[in-house]
This record gives structure tokens, sequence and C-alpha cells, in this order.
């Protein structure tokens, strides 16, 4: 077995809380297993323009409760080109690079999967990013201190809307997936989840239809007296985004809707123990799945294991939203506007 004596660690796409706590451990891994790692700055960029720098414990001190990445992140164009992919390559081959870590979500590791063309060293992803949508692994780094952020939120935007018994539109993150707005939206006892998973809007008659429905939903609230009525939304699913649904809904109910967009705070802030939890076991996991010679593999949680699962099935699928969550939401929860009983 050839022995690993070089490798190299890069955070990509989207930060999320926790990918330094998944860089400390990783770090100090590959330090006890005597094998030097470097990182790569701002994504699959500091490979193409070669910026990095040596990891050493010392620089991961006091690392593990910070947000954001030490490696700073981003979405790299060039990688969608052969040009770059090759640049990366030349680069990991220049820098004789055995192993290459990289901590994102499903496009990262599409970009990860196209490299092993130009490159023939290990690649190993650890699923990093607030929207949980990747298959395979029941949490993603970050995903868990995303929720409890908005969670946190909205319980403040509740108070205020009970105070001016008022109608809010909270928009929340996960341009593709569901994951946040459903988990966000049954622990706040949202009145309405409005998400890709449970709203079809491919007609012009879907949105008019979901807006009547929406409508009398509110109406039949207001009757009951309640003082107040949050709607949570998943971003990119109604054109124009809250703002104009809060305009069409008043348009239908005469009543003052406020959209309020959760935005960047999500992917912010101190990880909470579940995500440095999940990271440190993930990042120590990666350092030795490369050790037993694997490759094309995403570090993976499963019922509460670590496993892996193979970069291509990962990114195959995007994770479904439980169908229970769905389900206990939409049957159980919501009030149905058919209702005409007080409680
Ligand atoms: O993937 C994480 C995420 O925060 C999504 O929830 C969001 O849709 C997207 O990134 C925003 O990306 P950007 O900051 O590049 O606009």
């Amino acid at each position: 077995m050839q022995k690993i004596k070089k490798i190299a660690l890069l955070t990509s796409g989207g930060d999320a809380p926790g990918m330094n706590a998944a860089i400390r451990a990783a770090v100090l891994a590959a330090y006890h297993y005597d094998i030097e790692i470097i990182g790569f700055k701002h994504g699959y960029n500091g490979l193409i323009n070669q910026d990095f720098f040596n990891l050493t414990p010392k620089q991961v001190h006091g690392l593990i409760n910070q947000g954001g990445t030490l490696l700073k992140s981003a979405r790299c164009k060039e990688f969608h080109h052969q040009d770059g992919l090759k640049q990366a390559a030349n680069t990991l081959i220049k820098e004789k690079i055995d192993g290459l870590i990289v901590i994102g979500g499903d496009g990262s590791f599409t970009g990860l999967l196209k490299l092993q063309q130009y490159w023939q060293g290990q690649v190993i992803g650890i699923p990093g990013t607030i929207d949980n949508d990747i298959d395979g692994t029941d949490y993603t780094i970050g995903f868990t201190t995303a929720i409890n952020t908005a969670i946190e939120a909205i319980d403040k935007i509740r108070d205020t809307a009970d105070a001016f018994e008022r109608v809010f539109i909270v928009e929340l993150m996960g341009r593709h997936s569901g994951q946040i707005t459903f988990n966000v939206g049954v622990a706040c006892a949202a009145e309405q989840v409005l998400s890709f998973e449970n709203f079809n809007l491919s007609t012009e008659k879907d949105r008019a239809d979901r807006l009547t429905e929406i409508s009398k939903h509110i109406k039949q609230a207001q009757k009951n007296r309640q003082s107040s009525y949050i709607i949570v939304i998943a971003e990119n699913l109604w054109e124009g985004g809250a703002h104009q649904l809060a305009l069409d809904l008043k348009e239908h109910t005469q009543t003052d809707c406020t959209a309020c967009i959760l935005g960047y705070i999500q992917r912010g802030g101190s990880p909470v123990a579940k995500d440095r939890i999940v990271a440190t076991k993930m990042g120590v996991a990666a350092i030795q799945t490369l050790l037993e010679n694997k490759t094309g593999v995403m570090i993976a949680e499963q019922n509460n294991t670590i496993t892996t699962v193979s970069l291509s099935t990962a990114i195959q699928h995007k994770k479904q939203v439980s169908q229970s969550l769905i389900d206990v939401q939409n049957n159980i929860l919501a009030l149905s506007e058919q209702s005409k009983r007080q409680y």
C-alpha cells in the first residue's frame, strides 16, 4: 500500500456553520497520522490560482466554535470548463498531493467527480451545506445551526405578529429544497408551510387556486380570533418571492401582509452542538478513509453511524423531505379552511 504523505483541503459553495469544526478535525487527524496537510483558499479557485497555505494544529486552535470558514469559500465558474479542471489538476500534481478533501454541497461534489478525469489522486467529499439536501447522509454540516437560527428569528417575529395581529410571510433559504422550510415551519408552528414538496405551481391556475386557498385559510384564522398568522415559504418558489406573495395576498384578503426575508443570517453564527460533533466525526473519518485507499466517496452519517457513500450516488438525486413531516404539517397541523370549529 502506498503511503499518503500530503493532502489538501478546501471548502466550496455556500459556507455553513461547522465547516471550521470539520477543518480542525481533519487537520488534527492528519497530524496524528503524520500526513502533511495544506488548505486551498476560496474553493476551487484556490486550486486554479495556486492559492494555498500549510495547515497546522496551532492554526485550528479555537476554531471549533466559529462560523464561516478559515479557508474562505466561493463558487467557481472556471471549474465548469475543461481548462479550469486541467489547471486545478496541474496544481495538485505540482504540489504532489495524494488526496483532496472537499467540504461542500452537491455542486462541489459534481466538480470533484469531474476533476477525477484529469487527476489520479484520491478524492473525498464531506457534506457541508445548510440545505441538508444531499442524498445518502442524514445530516449535512450546518443544517442544524441554520434551522435553529431561523426558528429563533421566527419566534421573535411571532411576538410582533401577535402584538399587531399581523400576517407575516417569512422566506427561508434552500433554492431547490424544502428541508429548511419544512423543518423550520413545523418547529415554529407556522400556519402555512409553502415549499416545493407540497406546492405545485406549474400553471397560472395552480397559482391562483393556491392564493384562494391561503386567503380562505387566513380569513378563517381571523374569524377564529387568532392573533397572528405566519407563512413560511422556500426561496425561489413564488415568482417575485415573499414580497410579491404579500402583495398578492393583500389583494385577495384586504389584510396587510408583511414580508420578511431571513436570508444570510441562516448561514452564519457559531455552530450548535450537533454540527460541531458531526463535523468533527466527518473530518476525522475523511482522513481515515483516505488511509483506507478509498476514493470518489462522501463521508456520511446514517442512523448516527459514520459511513461512506459514493459521490455519484450522493449527487444523483436531491434528498427528499421526509414524507411523514410533510403529512404531519399538511394533514394534521394545518388548519383546514373548511373547518368551522372555534378553538
Ligand atoms: O446552498 C446554500 C445556500 O445558502 C442556499 O440555501 C441558497 O439558495 C444559496 O446557497 C445562495 O447562494 P449564494 O450565496 O451563492 O447566492
